[in-house]
């Protein structure tokens, strides 16, 4: 999605602003720009396409100045032009702004201003709010400086409906940059002789460590030396600095030419860190403080109810599966963006778990927001500390997997899944599993990190097979029980970033309309390791056969059942059906990631899409 960038300092801005963008980059945008206040003017440069594009028009028409803004937009109000992106002006050109979030007032506003003689250059609803803000701006006689910039804000605010995390400057006070935010995350970068705004601390980790994460109705101020932080609603606002968990290097590529290799390569490390410290021989069972709940508070859950968008569904799908099997407890999973609106029955003992590895996703945390206001306890599962769904939930558990920037997620999901199998272990502990069971669930899961390294080793089998299929015209992905959702978080891989058509599906529907697909250009991946229905997925492979379709399987290594019948296969190591989708993702990332590279597409930054969707 958008982000925003912030400077003001000792420094010249535009330097520091566009290595901000260029941290973003991976969020996903199609246009960039930034403004600087020089010679008590604002000037901006602005550009469709990649931040290369801006760079190259700063090269010609360079900005001087040590006070800025900076933005990539992902299109939503008005198409992708010049004059959409931001920073925009505002009637007198000496306020500008940079937005993200949804201003859905915005056509009455702006027909408002209109009215009032104001012209619009563009059609976004940014442009609206800067000139709403300089209105009020422009109609203060007192206060002066940067108290007369917050009230203008303050007051056209109030006029406001939607979301937005903001940043915006005046010609007028060149030594203060305003930022506010509503339900779109803004974070303050505390410097030595100069501060910072953006969207995401990624944006800054590069200059400095010490953050404060803005709340919703916060109002930042920031000079060189000193910030101020208040409420919208008025009054005082308490912050506290945070030392930043991942430095610079943690968002880099390293050796690696692509962050989604880089994160897949990482998965030994981040499903051990899911269980570190979480696991105890002693009790057999995990150790989950951060959930906030007692034995018998657990013990009396008759309901869990598990919402996430994308990947994080196809986690929560998985975790369905594991904690049915481990604990006996129903689940159902719910899409966060159909949860908001359905109308689920909610008994009293039910149970929620948000999955977001962003903890920003607009229809995650609508979702979350939702099931308290039914008065159900609400838990998060997120990777990012600092989220709203991190702050917002009654307690949950972090995923410890360091910073996730390739569009496409990869460790997240695994780490998703290693936790959804902590808490079965848990609950199953609670009731029924006994001291040995547990601990055999334990030992399974210490064993995860050296199976998934094995399986990394197959790199390169892996890649031949995808060079083999990569002209595919579609791909179908087929899997039963646990991995089910293992083949539509295959298929999301594939189709997000090779755009090859895919799909996934239980193998057995295949014969429910599916079958029509199959010809000898669409390969079939059947994900099939020796579990309870292994014989059940080979049937479903002889159908597929006999249509002449190709048969990628993945299988535990070794079983010959499966390689007999499969054009190619690869082979993960033996493990409970219930740890199974852990493995078999790995494979089907490198499928997706070696594929699209194939195909040279832009791995990381997958056409139309934003990293985390924070809006609805
Ligand atoms: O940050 P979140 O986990 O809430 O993000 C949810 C989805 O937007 C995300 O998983 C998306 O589907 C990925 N691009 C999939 O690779």
């Amino acid at each position: 999605m958008c982000g925003i960038v912030g400077y003001i300092g000792k420094n010249p801005a535009v330097p520091v602003l566009l290595d901000g963008l260029r941290r973003l980059e991976y969020r996903g945008y199609d246009s960039a720009g930034v403004a600087t206040i020089t010679d008590g003017a604002i000037e901006t440069r602005k550009r469709t396409g990649r931040i290369a594009n801006l760079a190259a028009l700063l090269k010609d028409s360079p900005l001087a100045g040590e006070t800025g803004i900076s933005h990539t937009r992902w299109a939503t109000h008005g198409g992708v032009t010049d004059e959409n992106a931001h920073p925009h002006l505002d009637e007198s050109g000496r306020l500008a702004i940079c937005h993200n979030g949804v201003i859905e007032n915005y056509a009455t506003l702006r027909d408002q201003l209109t009215r009032e003689g104001h012209i619009f250059t563009g059609q976004t609803d940014t442009e609206v709010l800067a000139h709403l803000i300089g209105k009020h701006y422009d109609a203060l006689k007192t206060p002066h400086g940067k108290a007369r910039l917050v009230e203008a804000l303050r007051e056209a605010l109030r006029g406001v409906v939607g979301t937005y995390g903001i940043v915006l400057m005046h010609a007028d006070v060149p030594d203060a940059i305003v930022g506010a935010r509503r339900g779109s995350p803004l974070v303050l970068g505390v410097g030595k002789g100069e501060n910072f705004f953006a969207s995401d601390v990624s944006a800054i980790v590069a200059h400095t460590r010490e953050a404060v994460y803005l709340k919703d109705f916060d109002i930042a101020v920031i000079g060189r030396d000193e910030f101020e932080i208040s409420s919208l609603l008025g009054g005082a606002s308490g912050f506290e600095v945070t030392k930043v968990e991942f430095s610079a290097e943690d968002v880099s590529k390293g050796d690696y030419p692509h962050y989604m290799l880089k994160e897949i390569f990482e998965q030994p490390e981040t499903i051990r860190d899911a269980m570190r410290g979480r696991l105890s021989r002693e009790e057999a069972t995990a150790k989950l403080g951060g959930l906030g709940m007692t034995p018998g508070e657990l013990r009396d859950i008759d309901r869990i109810i598990i919402t996430g968008c994308g990947t994080a569904a196809h986690a929560a799908m998985c975790g369905e599966y594991i904690i049915e099997a481990l604990a006996h407890v129903p689940v159902e999973v719910e899409f966060a963006s159909e949860f908001r609106y359905r109308q689920l029955p909610l008994p009293k003992n039910t149970l929620v778990f948000c999955v977001s590895q962003s903890g920003e996703t607009a229809d995650t945390l609508a979702a979350l927001r939702e099931a308290k206001r039914k008065g159900l306890r609400a838990l998060g599962i997120c990777n990012n500390v600092a989220s709203t769904v991190a702050r917002e939930s009654d307690g949950g558990v972090y995923m410890h997997a360091g910073p996730e920037i390739g569009v496409a997620a990869t460790k997240s999901f695994t780490s998703q899944v290693t936790i959804l199998t902590l808490i079965a272990l848990l609950l199953g502990r609670i009731r029924h599993l006994r001291t040995t069971e547990g601990l055999q669930i334990i030992n399974e899961l210490e064993a995860l990190p050296d199976k998934v390294r094995a399986i990394l080793k197959q790199d390169d089998h892996i890649k031949a097979i995808a060079q083999k299929y990569a002209k595919a015209t579609a791909m179908m992905f087929l899997g039963r029980q646990f991995n089910y959702p293992a083949a539509l978080e295959g298929a999301l891989k594939m189709k997000e970033i090779s755009y090859i058509h895919a799909s996934g599906h239980p193998s057995a529907e295949l014969k429910h309309g599916i079958i029509a697909l199959i010809t000898p250009e669409v390969p079939t991946i059947v994900i099939a390791p020796e579990d309870s229905v292994l014989e059940k997925n080979i049937s479903n492979i002889e159908e597929v056969r006999a249509r002449k379709g190709p048969i990628i399987a993945i299988g535990t290594e070794g079983c010959t059942k499966l390689q007999r019948v499969a054009d190619d296969f690869i082979g993960i190591p033996h493990c409970p059906d219930y740890l199974s989708p852990i493995l078999t993702a790995i494979p089907l990332q490198l499928l997706a990631y070696h594929t699209a590279v194939a195909l040279g597409c832009d791995v990381d930054k997958p056409r139309n899409l934003a990293k985390s969707v924070t809006v609805e």
